[in-house]
Protein backbone atom coordinates (compact mmCIF):
# COMPACT_ATOMS: atom_id res chain seq x y z
CA UNK A 1 0.00 0.00 0.00
CA UNK A 2 1.29 3.36 -1.00
CA UNK A 3 0.14 6.53 0.83
CA UNK A 4 -1.66 9.96 -1.32
CA UNK A 5 1.80 11.83 0.65
CA UNK A 6 3.99 9.30 -1.50
CA UNK A 7 2.10 10.20 -4.44
CA UNK A 8 2.18 13.65 -3.93
CA UNK A 9 6.04 13.53 -3.22
CA UNK A 10 5.96 11.92 -6.75
CA UNK A 11 4.62 14.35 -8.28
CA UNK A 12 6.96 17.28 -6.76
CA UNK A 13 9.92 15.20 -7.33
CA UNK A 14 9.74 14.08 -11.02
CA UNK A 15 6.89 16.35 -12.47
CA UNK A 16 7.97 19.60 -10.34
CA UNK A 17 4.45 20.47 -9.78
CA UNK A 18 1.50 20.01 -7.61
CA UNK A 19 -1.05 17.37 -8.71
CA UNK A 20 -4.27 18.81 -10.41
CA UNK A 21 -6.67 17.24 -6.97
CA UNK A 22 -7.58 15.55 -4.32
CA UNK A 23 -9.10 13.06 -6.57
CA UNK A 24 -5.88 12.40 -9.11
CA UNK A 25 -3.72 11.65 -5.59
CA UNK A 26 -6.57 9.51 -4.50
CA UNK A 27 -6.70 7.29 -8.07
CA UNK A 28 -2.80 6.95 -8.11
CA UNK A 29 -2.12 5.37 -4.59
CA UNK A 30 -5.36 3.08 -5.06
CA UNK A 31 -3.69 2.49 -8.62
CA UNK A 32 -0.39 1.31 -7.68
CA UNK A 33 0.84 -1.26 -4.53
CA UNK A 34 4.08 -0.17 -3.80
CA UNK A 35 6.49 2.67 -4.33
CA UNK A 36 8.37 0.71 -7.13
CA UNK A 37 5.13 0.80 -9.23
CA UNK A 38 4.39 4.53 -8.27
CA UNK A 39 7.94 5.32 -9.55
CA UNK A 40 7.32 3.22 -12.65
CA UNK A 41 4.36 4.85 -12.99
CA UNK A 42 5.19 8.58 -13.22
CA UNK A 43 8.41 7.41 -14.83
CA UNK A 44 7.08 6.42 -17.62
CA UNK A 45 4.33 9.28 -18.03
CA UNK A 46 4.43 11.29 -21.16
CA UNK A 47 4.77 14.39 -18.79
CA UNK A 48 7.75 12.94 -17.12
CA UNK A 49 9.59 11.86 -20.53
CA UNK A 50 8.95 14.91 -22.34
CA UNK A 51 10.39 17.05 -19.33
CA UNK A 52 13.52 14.89 -19.15
CA UNK A 53 14.13 15.30 -22.58
CA UNK A 54 14.19 18.59 -22.31
CA UNK A 55 16.60 18.93 -19.40
CA UNK A 56 19.16 16.86 -21.22
CA UNK A 57 19.01 18.65 -24.70
CA UNK A 58 21.07 21.26 -23.72
CA UNK A 59 23.79 18.71 -23.80
CA UNK A 60 23.39 17.27 -26.62
CA UNK A 61 25.30 18.86 -29.76
CA UNK A 62 23.48 21.70 -31.47
CA UNK A 63 22.75 22.33 -34.89
CA UNK A 64 26.15 22.59 -36.76
CA UNK A 65 27.62 25.83 -37.46
CA UNK A 66 29.09 24.37 -41.00
CA UNK A 67 25.15 23.12 -41.82
CA UNK A 68 24.12 24.55 -45.87
CA UNK A 69 22.45 27.21 -46.50
CA UNK A 70 18.66 27.04 -46.76
CA UNK A 71 16.52 27.98 -50.13
CA UNK A 72 13.57 29.82 -49.08
CA UNK A 73 11.47 31.61 -50.65
CA UNK A 74 10.15 34.91 -48.30
CA UNK A 75 7.59 36.43 -50.20
CA UNK A 76 4.80 35.70 -52.69
CA UNK A 77 2.08 38.26 -54.94
CA UNK A 78 -1.05 38.87 -53.01
CA UNK A 79 -3.02 36.06 -54.61
CA UNK A 80 -0.44 33.39 -53.43
CA UNK A 81 0.00 34.70 -50.30
CA UNK A 82 -4.07 34.45 -49.59
CA UNK A 83 -4.14 31.43 -51.03
CA UNK A 84 -1.21 29.92 -48.41
CA UNK A 85 -2.98 31.83 -45.53
CA UNK A 86 -6.00 29.81 -46.68
CA UNK A 87 -3.90 26.20 -46.03
CA UNK A 88 -3.12 27.24 -43.06
CA UNK A 89 -6.17 27.82 -41.87
CA UNK A 90 -7.64 24.71 -43.50
CA UNK A 91 -5.27 22.85 -41.49
CA UNK A 92 -5.68 24.67 -37.90
CA UNK A 93 -9.14 24.46 -38.84
CA UNK A 94 -9.15 20.79 -39.08
CA UNK A 95 -6.60 20.60 -35.56
CA UNK A 96 -9.56 22.85 -33.84
CA UNK A 97 -11.85 20.56 -34.55
CA UNK A 98 -10.38 17.55 -33.95
CA UNK A 99 -7.83 17.50 -31.25
CA UNK A 100 -7.98 21.23 -30.07
CA UNK A 101 -5.54 21.51 -26.79
CA UNK A 102 -3.60 18.41 -28.13
CA UNK A 103 -2.91 20.82 -31.16
CA UNK A 104 -1.50 23.18 -29.00
CA UNK A 105 0.59 21.15 -26.72
CA UNK A 106 1.30 17.58 -28.16
CA UNK A 107 1.71 15.97 -25.09
CA UNK A 108 -0.61 12.65 -25.03
CA UNK A 109 -2.28 14.10 -21.61
CA UNK A 110 -3.69 16.31 -23.76
CA UNK A 111 -5.41 14.06 -25.96
CA UNK A 112 -9.34 14.98 -26.18
CA UNK A 113 -9.94 11.48 -23.98
CA UNK A 114 -7.15 12.90 -21.13
CA UNK A 115 -7.69 16.54 -21.17
CA UNK A 116 -10.27 17.14 -18.37
CA UNK A 117 -7.97 15.07 -15.75
CA UNK A 118 -5.33 17.65 -16.90
CA UNK A 119 -6.37 20.77 -17.70
CA UNK A 120 -5.34 22.32 -14.66
CA UNK A 121 -1.74 21.59 -15.81
CA UNK A 122 -1.90 22.45 -19.19
CA UNK A 123 -3.16 26.44 -18.04
CA UNK A 124 -0.92 26.18 -15.58
CA UNK A 125 1.88 26.33 -18.38
CA UNK A 126 0.31 29.02 -19.73
CA UNK A 127 0.78 31.00 -16.45
CA UNK A 128 4.11 29.60 -16.49
CA UNK A 129 4.93 31.48 -20.04
CA UNK A 130 3.41 34.79 -18.97
CA UNK A 131 5.55 34.66 -15.77
CA UNK A 132 9.09 33.59 -18.26
CA UNK A 133 7.77 36.79 -20.59
CA UNK A 134 8.08 38.67 -16.81
CA UNK A 135 11.43 38.16 -16.72
CA UNK A 136 12.74 38.46 -19.93
CA UNK A 137 11.51 41.99 -20.10
CA UNK A 138 12.54 42.86 -16.40
CA UNK A 139 16.21 41.30 -17.86
CA UNK A 140 15.99 44.12 -21.05
CA UNK A 141 15.31 46.78 -18.13
CA UNK A 142 12.06 47.67 -20.10
CA UNK A 143 9.61 49.94 -18.41
CA UNK A 144 5.88 48.62 -19.04
CA UNK A 145 3.83 50.72 -16.80
CA UNK A 146 2.95 52.59 -20.08
CA UNK A 147 1.97 49.69 -21.68
CA UNK A 148 -1.67 49.24 -22.08
CA UNK A 149 -2.44 46.95 -25.38
CA UNK A 150 -1.61 43.52 -26.06
CA UNK A 151 -2.36 41.93 -29.12
CA UNK A 152 -2.07 38.00 -28.90
CA UNK A 153 -1.37 36.39 -32.26
CA UNK A 154 -2.41 32.95 -32.20
CA UNK A 155 -4.04 32.52 -28.68
CA UNK A 156 -5.45 28.90 -29.31
CA UNK A 157 -7.67 28.00 -26.66
CA UNK A 158 -6.40 30.76 -24.37
CA UNK A 159 -3.91 29.03 -22.71
CA UNK A 160 -1.77 31.95 -22.08
CA UNK A 161 -4.23 34.65 -23.15
CA UNK A 162 -5.53 34.89 -19.55
CA UNK A 163 -1.94 35.47 -17.91
CA UNK A 164 -1.68 38.15 -20.41
CA UNK A 165 -5.22 39.61 -19.70
CA UNK A 166 -3.60 40.00 -15.87
CA UNK A 167 -0.49 41.99 -17.21
CA UNK A 168 -2.61 43.97 -19.60
CA UNK A 169 -5.67 47.01 -20.07
CA UNK A 170 -6.97 45.33 -23.15
CA UNK A 171 -5.39 42.20 -25.05
CA UNK A 172 -6.80 41.63 -28.14
CA UNK A 173 -6.66 37.62 -29.14
CA UNK A 174 -6.16 36.67 -32.81
CA UNK A 175 -6.51 33.28 -34.32
CA UNK A 176 -7.04 31.61 -37.50
CA UNK A 177 -9.07 28.97 -36.28
CA UNK A 178 -12.95 29.19 -34.76
CA UNK A 179 -12.82 26.22 -32.86
CA UNK A 180 -9.67 27.52 -30.90
CA UNK A 181 -11.71 30.60 -30.58
CA UNK A 182 -14.52 29.24 -29.59
CA UNK A 183 -12.35 27.13 -26.57
CA UNK A 184 -10.30 30.43 -25.85
CA UNK A 185 -13.59 32.70 -24.91
CA UNK A 186 -15.51 29.92 -23.28
CA UNK A 187 -12.09 29.52 -21.22
CA UNK A 188 -11.51 33.22 -20.33
CA UNK A 189 -15.84 34.10 -19.01
CA UNK A 190 -15.07 31.10 -16.65
CA UNK A 191 -12.98 33.38 -14.94
CA UNK A 192 -14.98 36.49 -15.81
CA UNK A 193 -12.20 37.84 -17.37
CA UNK A 194 -13.85 40.52 -19.92
CA UNK A 195 -10.55 42.74 -20.89
CA UNK A 196 -10.53 40.46 -24.02
CA UNK A 197 -11.40 41.14 -27.52
CA UNK A 198 -11.35 38.22 -29.45
CA UNK A 199 -10.87 38.37 -32.53
CA UNK A 200 -11.02 35.85 -35.61
CA UNK A 201 -8.18 36.21 -38.76
CA UNK A 202 -10.07 35.45 -41.63
CA UNK A 203 -7.86 36.87 -44.62
CA UNK A 204 -4.89 38.72 -45.73
CA UNK A 205 -6.85 42.00 -45.85
CA UNK A 206 -7.90 41.56 -42.11
CA UNK A 207 -4.37 42.65 -40.89
CA UNK A 208 -5.04 46.05 -42.35
CA UNK A 209 -7.53 46.83 -39.60
CA UNK A 210 -5.67 46.15 -36.55
CA UNK A 211 -5.17 48.64 -34.73
CA UNK A 212 -2.13 50.28 -32.38
CA UNK A 213 -0.97 48.00 -29.87
CA UNK A 214 2.23 48.24 -26.93
CA UNK A 215 2.97 44.50 -27.12
CA UNK A 216 2.84 41.60 -29.48
CA UNK A 217 2.94 38.41 -28.11
CA UNK A 218 3.48 35.17 -30.10
CA UNK A 219 4.66 31.70 -29.13
CA UNK A 220 4.11 28.57 -30.91
CA UNK A 221 2.32 30.28 -33.98
CA UNK A 222 4.65 31.64 -37.02
CA UNK A 223 6.35 28.29 -36.90
CA UNK A 224 3.80 27.23 -38.25
CA UNK A 225 3.16 29.45 -41.55
CA UNK A 226 4.80 29.46 -44.58
CA UNK A 227 7.94 31.78 -44.82
CA UNK A 228 6.10 34.06 -46.67
CA UNK A 229 3.32 34.61 -44.50
CA UNK A 230 6.07 34.90 -41.42
CA UNK A 231 6.89 37.92 -43.45
CA UNK A 232 3.23 39.78 -44.01
CA UNK A 233 2.63 38.71 -40.46
CA UNK A 234 5.58 40.19 -38.89
CA UNK A 235 5.57 43.12 -41.46
CA UNK A 236 1.94 43.83 -40.91
CA UNK A 237 1.90 43.71 -37.15
CA UNK A 238 5.34 45.25 -35.97
CA UNK A 239 4.04 48.27 -38.26
CA UNK A 240 1.60 48.62 -36.05
CA UNK A 241 3.64 47.95 -32.90
CA UNK A 242 3.95 51.98 -31.27
CA UNK A 243 7.07 53.71 -30.60
CA UNK A 244 9.02 51.53 -27.90
CA UNK A 245 6.88 48.85 -27.33
CA UNK A 246 7.70 45.31 -27.51
CA UNK A 247 7.52 42.14 -29.68
CA UNK A 248 7.69 39.03 -28.11
CA UNK A 249 7.73 36.07 -30.33
CA UNK A 250 8.98 32.68 -31.05
CA UNK A 251 9.90 31.73 -35.12
CA UNK A 252 12.15 28.73 -36.19
CA UNK A 253 14.97 30.20 -37.95
CA UNK A 254 17.13 26.94 -39.43
CA UNK A 255 17.10 23.36 -40.53
CA UNK A 256 19.90 21.96 -42.36
CA UNK A 257 17.93 20.60 -45.59
CA UNK A 258 14.46 22.53 -45.24
CA UNK A 259 13.68 24.30 -48.59
CA UNK A 260 10.65 26.39 -49.42
CA UNK A 261 9.17 27.44 -52.78
CA UNK A 262 5.74 28.82 -53.42
CA UNK A 263 4.47 27.45 -56.60
CA UNK A 264 5.73 23.72 -55.34
CA UNK A 265 3.82 24.24 -52.21
CA UNK A 266 0.57 25.88 -53.56
CA UNK A 267 0.43 22.77 -55.64
CA UNK A 268 0.38 20.02 -52.66
CA UNK A 269 -2.94 19.01 -51.14
CA UNK A 270 -3.83 20.63 -48.03
CA UNK A 271 -2.06 18.48 -44.95
CA UNK A 272 -4.24 17.86 -41.69
CA UNK A 273 -0.83 17.03 -39.76
CA UNK A 274 0.98 20.07 -38.25
CA UNK A 275 3.61 21.79 -39.99
CA UNK A 276 6.83 23.38 -39.38
CA UNK A 277 8.54 26.36 -41.38
CA UNK A 278 11.55 28.00 -40.67
CA UNK A 279 12.41 31.51 -41.54
CA UNK A 280 16.29 32.50 -41.99
CA UNK A 281 17.52 34.54 -39.36
CA UNK A 282 19.27 36.70 -41.64
CA UNK A 283 16.39 37.96 -43.34
CA UNK A 284 14.73 37.93 -40.15
CA UNK A 285 17.29 40.41 -38.95
CA UNK A 286 16.63 42.37 -41.76
CA UNK A 287 12.50 42.68 -41.39
CA UNK A 288 13.63 44.02 -38.02
CA UNK A 289 16.03 46.47 -38.87
CA UNK A 290 13.55 47.61 -41.49
CA UNK A 291 10.62 47.93 -39.13
CA UNK A 292 12.63 49.77 -36.61
CA UNK A 293 12.71 47.40 -34.39
CA UNK A 294 16.14 46.71 -31.98
CA UNK A 295 16.59 43.25 -30.86
CA UNK A 296 16.78 43.41 -27.20
CA UNK A 297 17.36 39.75 -26.82
CA UNK A 298 17.65 36.47 -28.82
CA UNK A 299 17.32 33.11 -27.30
CA UNK A 300 17.64 29.34 -29.24
CA UNK A 301 14.94 27.83 -27.27
CA UNK A 302 13.12 24.30 -27.26
CA UNK A 303 9.82 25.24 -28.63
CA UNK A 304 10.36 22.89 -31.78
CA UNK A 305 11.61 19.87 -29.59
CA UNK A 306 15.05 18.86 -29.49
CA UNK A 307 15.64 15.57 -31.78
CA UNK A 308 15.34 18.05 -34.53
CA UNK A 309 18.56 19.46 -36.49
CA UNK A 310 17.44 23.12 -36.27
CA UNK A 311 16.75 26.08 -34.35
CA UNK A 312 14.47 27.88 -32.77
CA UNK A 313 14.72 31.21 -31.56
CA UNK A 314 12.57 33.41 -29.27
CA UNK A 315 13.56 37.34 -29.65
CA UNK A 316 12.21 40.52 -27.40
CA UNK A 317 12.59 43.80 -29.81
CA UNK A 318 11.62 46.86 -29.05
CA UNK A 319 10.34 49.76 -31.45
CA UNK A 320 12.53 52.82 -31.75
CA UNK A 321 10.96 55.90 -30.76
CA UNK A 322 9.70 57.84 -33.62
C1 LIG B 1 0.42 25.54 -31.27
S1 LIG B 1 -0.96 26.58 -31.06
C2 LIG B 1 -0.35 27.72 -29.84
C3 LIG B 1 -1.42 28.52 -29.16
C4 LIG B 1 -0.93 29.54 -28.15
N1 LIG B 1 0.02 30.47 -28.73
C5 LIG B 1 -0.31 28.85 -26.95
O1 LIG B 1 0.93 28.90 -26.82
O2 LIG B 1 -1.04 28.28 -26.17
C6 LIG B 1 -0.93 27.55 -32.53
C7 LIG B 1 -2.15 28.45 -32.66
O3 LIG B 1 -1.86 29.45 -33.64
C8 LIG B 1 -2.96 29.59 -34.52
N2 LIG B 1 -2.41 30.09 -35.79
C9 LIG B 1 -1.57 29.48 -36.65
N3 LIG B 1 -1.28 30.29 -37.66
C10 LIG B 1 -1.95 31.45 -37.46
C11 LIG B 1 -2.05 32.68 -38.15
N4 LIG B 1 -1.40 32.89 -39.31
N5 LIG B 1 -2.82 33.66 -37.64
C12 LIG B 1 -3.49 33.47 -36.47
N6 LIG B 1 -3.45 32.32 -35.77
C13 LIG B 1 -2.67 31.33 -36.25
C14 LIG B 1 -3.58 28.21 -34.58
O4 LIG B 1 -4.92 28.24 -34.98
C15 LIG B 1 -3.41 27.73 -33.13
O5 LIG B 1 -4.49 28.10 -32.35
Amino acid sequence: MISQEDVLYAYRLLLGREPENEEVLRQHASQVSSRFELRELFINSVEFRAKIESLIAPRQPRVPVGGPAMAVDLTAPPDQLSALLAKVSAQWHYLGATEPHWSVLTLESYLKENFDQNSAAFFASGEAEAKSFDAVLSRAGVDTTHFRRCLELGCGVGRVTAALASRFETVQAVDISAAHLQLARSHLAGFNIDNVDFWQLTSVADLQGVNGFDVLYSRIVLQHNPPPVIALLLNQLLAKLRPSGVAFFQVPTYKAGYRFTVAEYLEQKNSTHMEMHYFPQTALLSLLARQNCNVLEIREDDAIGISVNAVSNTLLVQKAMA
